[in-house]
């Protein structure tokens, strides 16, 4: 069987991992041929796919990003492009496709299975906001260089005295905020999914310092909401709308930083993690995770189960229908958030 692989939308560590996986897997078990896609959906529009053998995925394991490549490119927005997709896939003699995304590029999928193409969903995003998966790979690596860096910020808010308010990813779930600010030790995490005021979160801080702390450490998320009276206010950097209808997000860390010190009088200074949270080597986690996944998704379509992503439910890997996967965002957890909300103030 020949099958195709691409990685679509904001790369993520672990990608790598999934793609040595289901090369290994339909090369050796399965006797199969893959192809790799260049750049997401795009290099199947413009027909750029290239035979992957074992050699092409040796040393790969630990490496970050995608030998792929990826774009944010949808299908869906673009005249013609879907004939072409299925042109191509008729040109390559490419039997079935394994999409490898988040919401987005796994609705491009759920949507091309609609109309007969074989395919099989890999999920994955640092922001761990996939339902039918209780983890992504990409989360963990993202959680363990924001706990380091908030633990970095916390010995020279000290030395200084200083309010430090770190900005994480997060477009709609604060998944990585929550845990990052547990396990850095936050003393105020906000997140898209409980907007709060200005006012509150300087409450918050004013009475740990009242306590005889002289120093904070804020996580906030970077699709984080004011609550401003009865409206609620995202922070965007760019207003316009990529291929997904999604604005770039960002800047809110700033915002809220002046806002603490002029309410406090407390010096506050922001720091933004950005696309660092992405880059390099995964975690041990999201390796494994990763090979999980991409040996299950080959094993799917070897036994012809199409339409469907393979997620972790507690510790097994299990099929789901893609459709239902992409229907609906996980937000976080609101036990988790409360346990976040402990240590509050
Ligand atoms: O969806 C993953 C993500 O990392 C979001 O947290 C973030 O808003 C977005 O991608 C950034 O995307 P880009 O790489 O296009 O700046």
């Amino acid at each position: 069987m020949r099958i195709a692989i691409l990685t679509g939308g904001g790369d993520c560590p672990g990608l790598n991992a999934v793609i040595r996986a289901v090369v290994r897997r339909t090369i050796q078990s399965h006797k199969g041929e893959v192809f790799g896609i260049s750049d997401g959906w795009a290099g199947l529009i413009e027909g750029r796919l290239q035979p992957l053998d074992l050699r092409s995925v040796s040393g790969i394991l630990p490496k970050g990003g995608t030998i792929l490549g990826t774009s944010r490119t949808n299908p869906f927005k673009t005249a013609g492009a879907v004939e072409k997709i299925v042109e191509n896939i008729g040109k390559f003699k490419i039997e079935a496709l394994i999409a490898v995304g988040g919401e987005d590029t796994l609705g491009v999928a759920a949507k091309l299975h609609e109309i007969g193409i074989k395919v099989v969903g890999v999920p994955k995003t640092i922001d761990n906001d996939l339902s039918g998966t209780d983890y992504t790979f990409g989360f963990d690596t993202a959680i363990n260089i924001a706990t380091e860096a908030i633990d970095r910020l916390h010995t020279t808010a000290e030395s200084h005295n200083r309010v430090m308010v770190v900005e994480v990813m997060g477009r709609q779930t604060g998944w990585i905020a929550v845990e990052s600010g547990i396990a850095g030790g936050a003393d105020v995490v906000l997140i898209p999914e409980m907007p709060i005021s200005v006012e509150e979160v300087c409450k918050l801080i004013k009475l740990r310092h009242e306590r005889g702390k002289d120093f904070s450490i804020v996580v906030v998320a970077e699709g984080a909401r004011f609550q401003d009276k009865d409206q609620t206010r995202t922070i965007v950097q760019d207003e316009k709308l990529d291929a997904f209808g999604h604005v770039r997000l960002g800047g809110i860390g700033a915002i809220l930083a002046q806002a603490i010190e002029e309410r406090t009088g407390y010096e506050s200074r922001y720091t933004v993690l950005g696309h660092i949270q992405r880059g390099g080597t995964p975690t041990a986690f999201d390796r494994v995770l990763g090979t999980r996944f991409g040996v299950a998704a080959a094993d799917l379509i070897m036994k012809g189960e199409f339409g469907k992503m393979v997620g972790l439910r507690g510790n097994k890997v299990q099929a789901i229908s893609l459709k239902d996967a992409v229907g609906k965002l996980k937000t976080v957890d609101m036990e988790l958030y409360e346990i976040a909300g402990v240590f509050f103030g």
